[in-house]
């Protein structure tokens, strides 16, 4: 999903999230929709694309890095699973025209 609003000091942003089905993983699905998502973007003048990440979330940390999304923040200890903490990492990306 990616998604922006009408808001006039934030229509310039859009944010991205993403799951593919377990089992059909590692096969090139994330890479084209966010792919697909930045062409959405780009079509809809957006010139910044965000999202929020576990830190400990490597495949999706290394499918970001690889189409050169970069950290900008880090809410700390802000999700619990199992009784752990975990931070999140806000990453982000420009697009230019
Ligand atoms: C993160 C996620 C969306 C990646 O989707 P995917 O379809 O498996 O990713 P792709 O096959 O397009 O992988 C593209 C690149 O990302 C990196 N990557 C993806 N999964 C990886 C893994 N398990 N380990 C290491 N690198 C990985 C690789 O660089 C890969 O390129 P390569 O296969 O040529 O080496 C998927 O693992 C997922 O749905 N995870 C659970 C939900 C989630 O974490 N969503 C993101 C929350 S922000």
């Amino acid at each position: 999903m990616i998604r922006s609003t009408d808001h006039p000091a934030l229509c310039h942003v859009a944010k991205i999230s993403m799951a593919v089905t377990r089992g059909y993983r590692r096969i090139g699905i994330g890479k084209t929709l966010l792919l697909a998502a930045e062409d959405w973007a780009h079509l809809h003048q957006i010139r910044k694309i965000t999202l929020d990440v576990l830190s400990n979330n490597l495949p999706a940390l290394k499918l970001y890095e690889k189409l050169h999304y970069d950290e900008e923040g880090r809410r700390k200890h802000q999700v619990i699973i199992n009784h752990q903490s975990h931070d999140e990492l806000l990453l982000a990306k420009f697009l230019t025209s």
